[in-house]
């Protein structure tokens, strides 16, 4: 193979899961010269990195390789080789039934074998017009422990991946089929790539899975570790001003990780916990393991450890068999919760899961109707909360420069943009900053500046007073 820059080109949908994983496809490719670029046109690789949670997620796929076929002709008369891969979730599903359907396809592989990528490349261009390849194994070796230690990851907000796939097979979800078994990585290995993105500026980290906080990993102690566990010594890296974590499950919140929220200041007030539907009897059909009383005690415990957690949270209208009096009871429950943020979908049937065949289907104007009441209470819950935050102080990651001259944005604890100028972006930038919040928008919030933390190199997790250790600014939310 040579070494000679090549064009990489990936394009990623769905969960942040698949953001990490686009992004560690990079480093498995970069010491095979491949390097990122932000089009398709030119590239010598493209990848698609697929999400097949809801809605016709396959279709998309093809239509996109559509679309792509004439750049690989483009290439191809110019006499270079664009390599076409589909990776993640639809991979998982399809395997196979890819490269048969789309013959533009050269790769397909499932998001537990992208740490093969180098080897699958080299034997695809090893001889020329060499077989296309599908590589969809959960195999038993772990992929985390064959990618590379350095990532080009960069920015004081990072995603870590701890923990892998879903045992709890919601009758909806095809998650369980196309990621595998839940597996959590050891915790010493978790610690020494938060402390890897640390040392290269990372102050925020939030950490990744499918069913995150079914967090059981090996301690180096030789214990297991929970999600609880492994906060309080992540928050002990130097440099690491915030934590988050997603997405959780109500059932395994427990009392570990309430403690967290309650003495942890790195882990932000914020934290999203699906709840999916406010009927006990869709709840259990869904396969939830829960019922809406058990998620208002564990928002109840949350709420107490923490004064000021706010919660968002996701939800699923027109479930199979879901009535009308069913749907007031989500309703009633997300408008008493003060969700602050929320996804809401309609129930999408996903070939292969148990609601998808059963027989009582909502009609698509009935899901129409319910998406559209939930969002508009949902939306003017938003809407209140950032108005609520008006004249309030808080601290924010100054994460990017705005689109007007001179303004800079930064996120608030939970998550909207805030934007604000008075700072130089080259000393503002990865610190946090304490602003007054002056005006609030359906998504995002305008302020001034107070302060931003004191002038030292976030790169060298220096400890002067102010700097980036320092706690003092971040837990005044
Ligand atoms: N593991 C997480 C999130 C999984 S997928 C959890 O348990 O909450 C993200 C969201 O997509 C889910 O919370 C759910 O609201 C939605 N979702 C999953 N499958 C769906 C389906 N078949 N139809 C509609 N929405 C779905
Ligand atoms: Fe899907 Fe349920 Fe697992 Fe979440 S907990 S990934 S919704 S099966
Ligand atoms: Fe989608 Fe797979 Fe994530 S189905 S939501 S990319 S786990």
């Amino acid at each position: 193979m040579t070494t000679t820059a090549k064009k990489l080109f990936i394009k990623t949908y769905g969960c942040q899961m698949n953001v990490y994983d686009s992004k560690r496809m990079a480093d498995v490719l970069a010491p095979a010269g491949y390097a990122l670029t932000d089009t398709p046109e030119d590239a010598h690789m493209v990848i698609l990195n697929t999400c097949h949670i809801r809605e016709k997620a396959a279709e998309k796929v093809y239509s996109e390789l559509g679309r792509l076929k004439p750049l690989k002709d483009h290439m191809a008369q110019k006499g270079e080789r664009m390599i076409i891969g589909v990776a993640g979730c639809v991979a998982q599903a399809e395997g196979r039934e890819m490269v048969r359907r789309a013959p533009v396809v050269d790769l397909v592989f499932g998001p537990q074998t992208y740490h093969r990528l180098p080897d699958m490349v080299s034997r695809l261009t090893a001889g020329g017009d060499v077989a296309r390849m599908v590589d969809t194994d959960f195999p038993v070796e772990e992929k985390f422990d064959f990618l590379p230690a350095e990532s080009s990851d960069d920015g004081p907000s990072r995603f870590l991946t701890i923990q892998e796939g879903c045992d709890k097979f919601c009758t909806y979800c095809v998650v369980p089929y196309t990621r595998g078994a839940e597996y959590s990585r050891p915790a010493a290995a978790v610690i020494a790539e938060a402390e890897r993105m640390a040392a290269s500026g990372a102050r925020e980290i939030t950490l990744l899975g499918q069913n995150v906080n079914a967090y059981h990993g090996a301690g180096p102690d030789g214990t297991v570790w929970s999600l609880g566990r492994l906060i309080r010594r992540l928050a002990e890296i130097e440099g690491i001003a915030r934590l988050r974590y997603t997405t959780s499950h109500p059932k395994d919140v427990d009392d570990e990780l309430i403690a967290a929220h309650a003495e942890v200041p790195q882990l932000v007030p914020f934290l999203h916990l699906p709840v999916q539907a406010g009927a006990d009897r869709v709840l259990k059909e869904m396969n939830r393991h829960h019922t809406a009383d058990d998620y208002r005690r564990i928002a109840g415990k949350l709420k107490a450890a923490r004064p000021g957690l706010e919660l968002s949270s996701d939800f699923i209208v027109g479930f199979p068999g879901e009535t009308d009096a069913e749907f007031e009871e989500t309703l009633k429950l997300a408008e008493e919760m003060e969700f602050i943020s929320a996804f809401s979908f309609k129930f999408s049937p996903r070939p292969g899961t148990p609601a998808a065949t059963a027989g009582d289907q909502v009609p698509e104007e009935v899901k129409s109707a319910r998406l559209t009441a939930l969002q508009a209470q949902l939306d003017r819950r938003q809407k209140a909360f950032n108005q609520s935050l008006v004249g309030r102080e808080m601290t924010i990651l100054v994460e990017r420069q705005g689109r007007h001259e001179g303004q800079l944005v930064g996120r608030s604890p939970w998550m909207q943009p805030v934007h604000f100028e008075g700072a130089r972006f080259e000393t503002a930038y990865g610190r946090l900053a304490t602003v007054r919040i002056t005006s609030a928008f359906a998504n995002s919030l305008h302020a001034e500046l107070l302060a931003v933390e004191g002038d030292v190199e976030h790169h060298q997790g220096c400890a002067a007073p102010g700097g980036p250790s320092s706690e003092k600014v971040e837990v005044r939310v």
